[in-house]
């Protein structure tokens, strides 16, 4: 055949697709998401193989380790006693309260860490919501947004005391980035950012997190505030609102199901951009490799590198520690 253009020559060798490799993974990318609990033995999680809810010691030990490989940034999950849980979630402010005690220590242990904390209500309110919930008058759950707010404010507060680097608005009340960077600001933490989850979805991959932290809703679901999966455009009104409110870093979640999100609000802002790879896509690909069905690594890195390519910028990831091990060892291509 004569050909003057031929795609294959630039796939040739390993050297020259380097060369040619559009986006990389690389583990300055990456954000652990971390579970604990205020106990002294670490328990492995059944809904999550592989996942561990760590005590205080052990989380500030394993947080070392994965630093030490490179991953700077975790992002906190605490499972709440149930006797702390609450109608008013009042436990989520508390300056003695687990995450606080998490956060100082890991600042100590380890000051160059990036400390994210999630802000929503769900591990502390004993309805297992985003926000505070009332009985309407129709018999259902209705969840209050102003309200809401108003105790997200103390909780990101109480967090950014502690020493958190990053607060996350996981919730979805409308107008929570913009109220909570006010109460930081005005409480002299202007340096302390927001990662906004701006297009959070109300999915079906959260099943194991919510096992892992036995924060699901005990009645109903989270429909009237998580988006709906059909849309896009208002992934984009959320993203204007959260630019707006001074979100510094937005995200998609969940991701792998979500690349088109990504891909459209990547074109539509200029904001840093997180995606997180949830517990539900950590698990299918965990369940098909346990039964020898597909190659962990490989699918891994593959499934990070099109959210990367997609135009995520960095991604939580529940493999972020096996993807450091990975990238060290410089046998990924
Ligand atoms: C809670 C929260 C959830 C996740 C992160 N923060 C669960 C939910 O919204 O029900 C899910 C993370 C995952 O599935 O890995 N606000």
């Amino acid at each position: 055949m004569e050909m003057m253009i031929r795609g294959r020559r630039n796939r040739r060798s390993g050297a020259i697709r380097g060369l040619v490799r559009e986006n990389r993974l690389a583990v300055e990318d990456l954000i652990l998401p971390v579970f604990f609990h205020d106990d002294a033995n670490p328990v492995e999680i059944s809904s999550m193989p592989g996942c561990t809810r760590w005590s205080v010691a052990g989380l500030v030990a394993e947080v070392l380790a994965v630093y030490e490989m490179g991953v700077r940034a975790v992002v906190l999950f605490p499972k709440i006693e149930d006797s702390l849980k609450s109608a008013d979630a009042a436990e989520c402010a508390n300056d003695e309260g687990l995450v606080p005690r998490v956060i100082r220590e890991l600042k100590e242990a380890c000051p160059g860490l990036c400390v994210i904390t999630d802000v929503a209500l769900d591990p502390y309110n004993s309805d297992g919501h985003d926000g505070l919930v009332v009985r309407g008058s129709d018999g259902g759950l209705k969840i209050l947004n102003d309200e809401t707010v108003e105790v997200l404010c103390r909780q990101a507060l109480c967090h950014a005391r502690a020493g958190a680097d990053i607060v996350a608005p996981s919730d979805m009340m409308d107008g929570r980035v913009g109220a909570i960077r006010m109460a930081l600001d005005e409480a002299g933490f202007s340096d302390v950012g927001i990662m906004a989850y701006t297009a959070k979805y109300a999915s079906a991959y959260y099943g194991p997190f919510r096992g892992a932290l036995d924060s699901a809703p005990k009645e109903g679901d989270k429909k009237t505030y998580q988006m709906d999966p059909g849309n896009i455009r208002e992934a984009v009104r959320e993203l204007l609102l959260d630019e707006e409110e001074g979100a510094d870093i937005v995200m998609v979640k969940p991701a792998g199901p979500y690349l088109d999100v990504i891909a459209r609000l990547r074109d539509e802002t200029t904001l840093p951009m997180a995606a997180y790879q949830v517990s539900g896509e950590y698990l299918m690909i965990k369940a098909a490799c346990a039964g020898g069905w597909l190659d962990e690594k490989a699918v891994v890195m593959e499934s990070l590198l099109g959210i990367k390519r997609a135009g995520a910028d960095m991604i939580l990831t529940y493999f972020a520690k096996d993807v450091a091990r990975w990238l060290s060892e410089g046998t990924f291509r």
